[in-house]
């Protein structure tokens, strides 16, 4: 009897639970709608075939390779403009030598920041701000979004990238796209395909399984294909041994027909090394093209223009006509599809947005910032009077990735203008302090970090002088906070446990440090999560070693200039184990793991329910759970959703982010999340088939605050 009532007693408990939460307000998120031209691609493919068809081979020829380093030729009997592409990636890169565009462009944070804030709705006003400032500046075609996979902590380009997670960087990249082509301005996918390192770039050979391919580096493109990109940029290495902009295998196979772009394919900047294979590839226009502009460095590919070979080409008989007629009619049907024969590129009514892009930037940087540790609730900084040092390499610099995504901005803020606008007389700036100014500071701020470009690779591993820095500084005063930029992870091993604070802070862009300022003192909340995993030391990475024997990481352009290098392998042995596929498989205990990333404030997840314990082809599954903010400020979780397949005839990583969601919530908020999985969402490639399969059978759902963070789990049967 007693037991009875005590079973009804947990019941009714039970259903008023269940009841409270079905009451709960539902937060999920929405989908995407992708992009769609003002002109359809069959009408536009359709009107473009018949202006090829109007013009001398000659013209024709003109359209396929670039000019002037940055222009695509017009064609004055078809009304299409000479359009002017510019990079792209941390904002809007002026290239004062070239016709002035824009006075100025605001210096956004960099994409692997943007990444951080795992909002794909900022993403989405991100991207419209740079393709608005492309309007302003007559210009038609973005090179960017960039997008190849975090594989190494030593890519020189990582920061203007996703991070390492093929889903995440995904959905953040579709609607990047659908935010610069929302403002009339063309987006670039690139680098087409595996372009994971910068170290010898031309001359480096990427030996991938197609498992790989498909699993790891294709989603993100795909996800940029689905969402209406209409442009691809190839990258400068070799895929399976060819270059990519010029094999066949990378434009007409995977991208092509697996992916099902059809717009416009251009090379990376003197990348075509055989203009037959070339044109025979897939590939439509070769850039930059003969030009006015010089660039004594690249002569070499003089000899490999498109431009200046087709004609002998067609000749020869080694390409077709039809060869040259396709090329000009995707690069054309881009154009009209964009209406770029009707109105003008430039509309300077956008310049009065430039505020709102600055607020867009600021917003990036407060959501991108990552704290990794905060000893004792050392931050936030919101004791007044409190006396603040601030020292270290990059404290009253400009932190920006180099190369052609940098982008100098205007009104910029350094780590010591941002303090200073915040805490005032309370900042000192000391680039020396003695020994006596850092015991007596109440708090110790410290800026290190590496500046990375396009070009080569950097080590994981920081100088000597920056790591003894650290721990010279903690012997004094423990009370130290570490500022990194970065556009990686980089080594913290040696001082991890020294310092009382991190906060990762990439490349921040011009208003970066405000945000920075703001997250120190308290008035926002962090809520960045890492979009990598960071190892203890760079042996752990999947990509180690990658380095040619005997080669270090250079740090200058010269690397990327010298053709004469043999290509060398870089074999991507790992397969789909990147990033924590990676380190869980092997069980190699990173310090800082994917999706990590801490509050002021705490969350509690409960109450995960499936909607069936059955997933059957076609169907969805709804997974609800409650998220509540348990602390005592306001604060944004991103809860993400990882499936574990149980057994599978192929090694499968131990889990695979498949959603996640970011909510604000105010102290004591809770809210029922709820999110779906597919079919699509179990699936593996299967190098047999050449096909996706999710194969029937038990799958885990694995719920938590990081990768390694598992809060809540339940499980299903996917029958097919
Ligand atoms: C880079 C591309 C860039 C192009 C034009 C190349 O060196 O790899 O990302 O878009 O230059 O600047």
């Amino acid at each position: 009897m007693r037991t009875t009532l005590i079973v009804i007693f947990f019941m009714i408990v039970l259903m008023s639970c269940n009841m409270q939460n079905s009451n709960l307000p539902v937060v999920k998120n929405e989908p995407l709608v992708p992009f769609a031209p003002p002109v359809s691609f069959e009408e536009a493919v359709r009107r473009a075939d018949s202006i090829v068809k109007s013009m001398t081979i000659d013209e024709r020829i003109n359209m396929i390779g670039g000019h002037n380093f940055f222009f695509i030729s017009g064609c004055e009997k078809a009304n299409l403009p000479r359009l002017y592409l510019s990079d792209a990636t941390q904002g809007v890169h002026l290239r004062k030598d070239l016709d002035a565009q824009l006075e100025k462009s605001v210096a956004m944070p960099c994409p692997i920041m943007l990444t951080s804030t795992w909002n794909r709705k900022l993403a989405a006003q991100y991207a419209k701000s740079v393709g608005e400032e492309c309007r302003a500046g007559d210009i038609a075609v973005l090179l960017g979004p960039g997008m190849n996979i975090y594989r190494i902590s030593q890519n020189g380009r990582n920061f203007e990238y996703f991070g390492e997670d093929p889903f995440l960087a995904s959905r953040m990249i579709e609607n990047y796209v659908v935010g610069v082509q929302s403002t009339g301005t063309i987006a670039t996918l690139k680098h087409f395909l595996c372009n994971n390192t910068d170290h010898r770039r031309r001359t480096s050979n990427s030996i991938v399984s197609d498992r790989a391919l498909h699993e790891i580096y294709l989603p993100a493109f795909k996800a940029g294909v689905d969402a209406g990109a209409m442009a691809v940029m190839t990258s400068y290495n070799q895929i399976n041994g060819e270059w990519a902009a010029q094999s066949e295998f990378a434009v007409s196979k995977l991208l092509r027909s697996d992916l099902g772009f059809k717009w416009l394919v251009m090379s990376d900047w003197w990348s075509v090394w055989n203009p037959e294979k070339a044109m025979k590839s897939g590939l439509d226009l070769d850039m930059p093209g003969e030009g006015d502009l010089k660039w004594s460095l690249f002569e070499k590919f003089g000899d490999s223009f498109l431009r200046s070979n087709a004609a002998r080409l067609l000749k020869e008989g080694k390409v077709t006509e039809d060869d040259i007629n396709r090329m000009a009619t995707h690069i054309i049907a881009a154009e009209l599809a964009m209406q770029l024969d009707k109105r003008p590129v430039k509309d300077e009514s956008y310049l009065k947005n430039f505020k709102q892009h600055e607020d867009v930037a600021l917003q990036t940087a407060r959501e991108g910032i990552v704290l990794l540790k905060n000893s004792n609730n050392i931050l936030p900084l919101n004791k007044p009077e409190m006396k603040i040092l601030v020292t270290g390499y990059f404290a009253d610099a400009r932190m920006s990735g180099g190369g052609s995504a940098d982008v100098e901005g205007y009104n910029w803020l350094s780590i010591v203008a941002g303090l200073r606008n915040r805490f005032g007389e309370q900042v000192s700036f000391n680039q020396n302090p003695t020994d006596v100014e850092i015991k007596s500071a109440d708090v110790v701020i410290l800026s290190l970090g590496t500046q990375d470009s396009e070009g080569w690779d950097k080590s994981f591993n920081l100088p000597d002088e920056m790591n003894n820095r650290v721990n010279e500084i903690a012997t004094i005063n423990p009370k130290l906070v570490v500022v990194i930029n970065s556009g990686s992870g980089i080594n913290m091993t040696s001082w991890n446990d020294k310092a009382a604070a991190i906060l990762h802070c990439w490349y921040p862009g011009q208003l970066g440090n405000k945000a920075l300022a703001e997250i120190l003192a308290g008035d926002v909340n962090p809520s960045g999560k890492l979009p990598i995993t960071i190892e203890k030391k760079f042996e752990d990475s999947p990509g180690y070693p990658y380095l040619p024997a005997g080669e270090t990481e250079k740090g200058d352009w010269d690397i990327d200039a010298t053709m004469t290098f043999p290509i060398y392998d870089i074999n991507y042995k790992e397969g789909v184990f990147v990033g924590y596929r990676w380190y869980e498989s092997k069980n190699i205990e990173p310090l800082y793991p994917f999706g990590y990333g801490l509050s002021y404030t705490t969350f509690g997840y409960s109450d995960l329910k499936l909607s069936d314990k059955e997933l059957k082809k076609g169907e969805t599954l709804k997974v609800k759970f409650v998220l509540e903010n348990t602390g005592k400020v306001a604060g944004a979780e991103i809860a993400q959703l990882y499936i574990q397949d149980e057994q599978a005839s192929v090694d499968r990583p131990l889990k695979e982010l498949k959603n996640f969601i970011k909510v604000d919530l105010k102290p004591g908020e809770k809210v029922l999340v709820e999110l779906e999985i597919s079919e699509e969402d179990l699936s593996f490639y299967d190098e047999k088939s050449s096909k996706w399969v999710a194969e029937p059978g038990k799958f885990n759902v694995l719920i938590g605050s990081s990768s390694k963070d598992i809060l809540l789990k339940d499980s299903f049967d996917f029958n097919d």
